[in-house]
């Protein structure tokens, strides 16, 4: 691969995204220009129609207060609705399979309250050891709500010694081990410490084989590889949207429950919101749910909240997950090759090595240690170079395709290669 700036320049001009970029704000570097964003991972950046959508919303409430929520073209009433074929095309999706509301670990709470019904012999659930600690949080919680002891009744997977990413054949493993006494396995989409895609489809299988239900966290993985919750058989999901998905800190979030569970009488923790619209504004004493995902509302949602998500999902739309994950998979790995030539003395590559086993994130270990890293990752920072360090050692970059250059990708190894 050629790696001279002029390569990184040729690579943009034949981008068919580039364009995009030019409809994002980029925060300023300490030099006074535009910053080196490679942190979509954790928090993405902000669409230029964001103001405009959130305007829109602001001035609908200004001119027709309460009238807003019925008023043509305002859609208050049904604005998640307006997001869910967007969010669907996104994880491989019916439109009545998914929704937009509440935050990610309220709404794996919420899943959980209907997906996750332990018995005296069937009630363990399987984590992996590395999981995001709001997620171990949660599933202690419901653990210890539902009186079990979550010493022993949360499994939680650790990769091989010496390696950092989880293999499917030992989680698959890890199933059929604990096989009858397996609620729910729920596992990440992407791993957010080490940028790893697991075999979403295959762990489903292995789940499900045992009698267990399959839940995912697509936290890291929405709108950043390709998903398919529907096919895949995948029981429920939950994501955030201020990551790849742009839609702003705190954005409102999503959930996925699959066709198959539609037509159960499942319990659940309802709300108004989630009773069917048909009849709600009637006030029935009987909760009816409303069909499919849109089921489990449970509140009446967040429109300024929403409002920044309409504006980032209409750029998906506009670009196509199929095209910006071929972005993705090319930047991604140009990526990769700049650091194994300019950085590989200083830095090892945690994520895995082929496209398919990842996403946009490229997550970094220094080969001298923690204070190495913290040194690598301040050089990148002063550069202007903004990413992110997760303790004790990682330094982890995500080129995000909607908004992120060939360019950007040279200029942050290039910006401390030189030190290194
Ligand atoms: C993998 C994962 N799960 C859960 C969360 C928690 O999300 P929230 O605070 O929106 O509930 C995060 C937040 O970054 C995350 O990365």
């Amino acid at each position: 691969m050629d790696l001279t700036f002029e390569a990184s320049r040729a690579l943009d001009h034949a981008d068919p995204v580039a364009a995009m970029r030019a409809e994002f704000h980029f925060p300023e570097a300490p030099s006074g220009q535009p910053a080196t964003y490679l942190c979509g991972n954790s928090l993405g950046l902000q669409p230029r129609g964001t103001v405009a959508e959130v305007a829109r919303v602001l001035a609908d409430w200004q001119r027709l207060a309460v009238r807003a929520h019925h008023g043509a073209g305002t859609e208050w009433l049904t604005y998640q609705d307006t997001l869910a074929p967007s969010l669907a095309r996104l994880v491989g999706a019916a439109t009545d399979e998914v929704t937009a509301m509440a935050s990610l670990t309220i709404n794996l709470h919420l899943l959980m309250a209907s997906f996750y019904r332990p018995t005296r012999d069937r009630y363990a659930i399987l984590i992996e050891a590395g999981s995001f600690p709001s997620d171990r949080y949660a599933m202690s919680a419901q653990l210890a709500n539902r009186g079990f002891d979550p010493a022993d009744a949360l499994v939680q997977l650790a990769p091989r010694e010496g390696e950092r990413c989880l293999r499917e054949e030992d989680i698959e493993a890890a199933i059929q081990r604990e096989g009858g006494r397996l609620a729910l396995v729920l596992l990440p989409g992407v791993q957010y410490l080490t940028g790893q895609c697991l075999d979403m489809a295959r762990l489903a299988r292995a789940a499900q084989a045992v009698g267990a239900r399959f839940g995912l966290d697509l936290a890291h993985a929405v709108g950043n590889v390709p998903l398919a919750l529907h096919d895949w058989g995948v029981d429920f999901a939950a994501w955030c949207s201020y990551k790849y998905l742009n839609g702003g800190p705190g954005a409102t979030a999503g959930l996925f429950v699959h066709a198959r569970h539609h037509d159960a009488d499942l319990p659940r923790l309802a709300g108004w919101y989630g009773n069917e619209l048909r009849t709600r504004f009637q006030f029935d004493e009987r909760f009816v749910p409303e069909r499919g995902a849109a089921g489990w509302q449970v509140s009446n949602g967040p429109i300024l909240g929403m409002a920044p998500l309409r504006a980032s999902l209409a750029q998906f739309d506009a670009v196509g997950i199929d095209a910006l994950v071929d972005k993705s998979r090319k930047l991604t790995a140009y990526l990769e090759a700049l650091i194994d030539a300019r950085l590989g003395a200083a830095v090892e590559v945690l994520t895995p090595r082929e496209p398919a086993r990842r996403g946009a994130q490229l997550s970094l270990r220094a080969r001298g240690g923690r204070e190495a890293g913290r040194a690598l990752f301040e050089q990148f920072t002063a550069a202007g170079v903004i990413g992110d360090w997760r303790e004790p050692d990682v330094i982890r970059l995500a080129p995000a395709p909607l908004y992120n250059s060939f360019g950007d990708c040279w200029q942050a190894v290039e910006a401390v290669s030189a030190r290194a």
